[in-house]
């Protein structure tokens, strides 16, 4: 009895260990990368952003002093998934520890999330993290060590509006990583390769997450945003420990018991009329979340998705695409032909066409 409950700090995060760390280009997964390697971790970071990842990189090296290398991978991609994990494991020798943190954080009634974009969320928020395990688990067992870690989330634990493709993942990872731990145990390596799922609430990584969900007064004080580095050090400290599952913050844990028992109905009310929780459409910004502004970008959020199929207000990207222009940059497209779309946005708002958009699209 004692052994089930028995837990194994993290060897790998006490001997110069290798955590390949995925969804190093910002949010989370940039303090994670900071927090290992002032825990002494050489770091294989990982993105599908190759810019963002890079900075990641340098700027563990810069502010730890620690070894780190960025790797570029869409983790939607199984050949990817499988260069990946051996170039890395060419370049250091051995992995210790995988962090599958990347992710797809996008939203939207069920019946408005695009095929592709559900095909990514799918591919990122649970294949990934299976295919990265079923990569790395030889390597783990020859060598009778090794820690997984997925970030999971409390979005897999409780029934919520606007998030059902992103929910249905992590419920799958957090089942599939508890399942994974029976899997070591029936081979005797449950001591050996740690398993660590770790269900956050939501943490301001980002302000367009942030901008997209909205409670009346009650709800902001009592699901308020969590401060993401204050969420990043307790994650690492209980993967430090071994923990086997980790809920942040921790009483949510007891919450999410209660609120399972609660007949849908109710909790439905409660979310809508309690919390006055609103979720706008979180869909096609997201997908190239951490990627590098450039022109190219902007006109793909603009012509294709941003502006007229995901209906959100284009006036962050036309201010960013004015200050990219100001700094020097040059922009190859000519936004004119999309001046309708934009117009019929505004119209339908019912808001006047801002400054900023008005000059991208040269309307009068
Ligand atoms: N922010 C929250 O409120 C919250 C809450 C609970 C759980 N989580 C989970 O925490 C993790 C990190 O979230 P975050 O808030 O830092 O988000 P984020 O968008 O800042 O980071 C996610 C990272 O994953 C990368 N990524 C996306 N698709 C990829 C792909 N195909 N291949 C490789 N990399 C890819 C992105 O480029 C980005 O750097 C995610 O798994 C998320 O689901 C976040």
């Amino acid at each position: 009895m004692l052994e089930l409950i028995e837990k194994h700090p993290s060897p790998r995060l006490t001997s110069c260990p290798c955590p390949q760390l995925t969804g190093a280009g910002g949010g989370l997964g940039r303090l994670f990368a900071l927090g290992l390697a002032r825990r002494g971790c050489r770091l294989a970071c990982v993105d599908v952003a190759t810019k963002p990842n890079e900075a990641t990189a340098a700027a563990v090296v810069r502010e730890t002093g620690a070894e780190a290398r960025a790797y570029t991978a869409d983790l939607s991609k199984s050949d990817d998934i499988a260069a990946l994990v051996k170039t890395v494991i060419a370049d250091f020798g051995h992995v210790d520890i995988l962090v599958s943190n990347a992710g797809q954080l996008q939203g939207g009634l069920m019946w408005e999330v695009p095929d592709d974009a559900l095909d990514l969320i799918l591919d990122v928020n649970l294949r990934a993290t299976i295919l990265l395990v079923r990569a790395l688990l030889p390597h783990m067992r020859e060598r009778a060590s090794g820690h997984i870690v997925a970030i999971s989330s409390v979005a897999g634990e409780a029934d919520a509006p606007f998030v059902s493709m992103y929910a249905a993942t992590k419920a799958g990872l957090t089942r599939f990583m508890g399942c994974l731990y029976h899997d070591l145990y029936r081979a005797g390596l449950h001591k050996d390769i740690l398993v660590t799922t770790v269900k956050p609430y939501f943490m301001a990584t980002y302000q367009q997450l942030v901008d997209c969900f909205t409670y009346n007064k009650i709800g902001k004080i009592l699901v308020p945003f969590m401060d993401p580095e204050v969420a990043a050090e307790t994650i690492l400290e209980a993967i430090a420990r071994g923990d086997q599952v980790v809920t942040v913050p921790t009483h949510f844990s007891l919450v999410l018991h209660i609120v399972r028992l609660l007949p849908l109905s109710l909790v439905a009310l409660v979310v809508d009329k309690v919390l006055g929780a609103e979720v706008r459409p979180l869909i096609s910004y997201a997908k190239r979340r951490h990627q590098e502004l450039d022109a190219d970008l902007l006109h793909e959020l603009l012509s294709k998705e941003y502006t007229l199929a995901a209906d959100q207000d284009p006036e962050p990207v036309c201010r960013a695409l004015l200050e990219e222009r100001a700094a020097g940059r040059p922009t190859h497209h000519d936004f004119a032909p999309l001046a309708d779309g934009v117009l019929d946005y505004y119209r339908k708002q019912a808001k006047p066409v801002p400054e900023a958009v008005r000059t991208v699209f040269s309307l009068s």
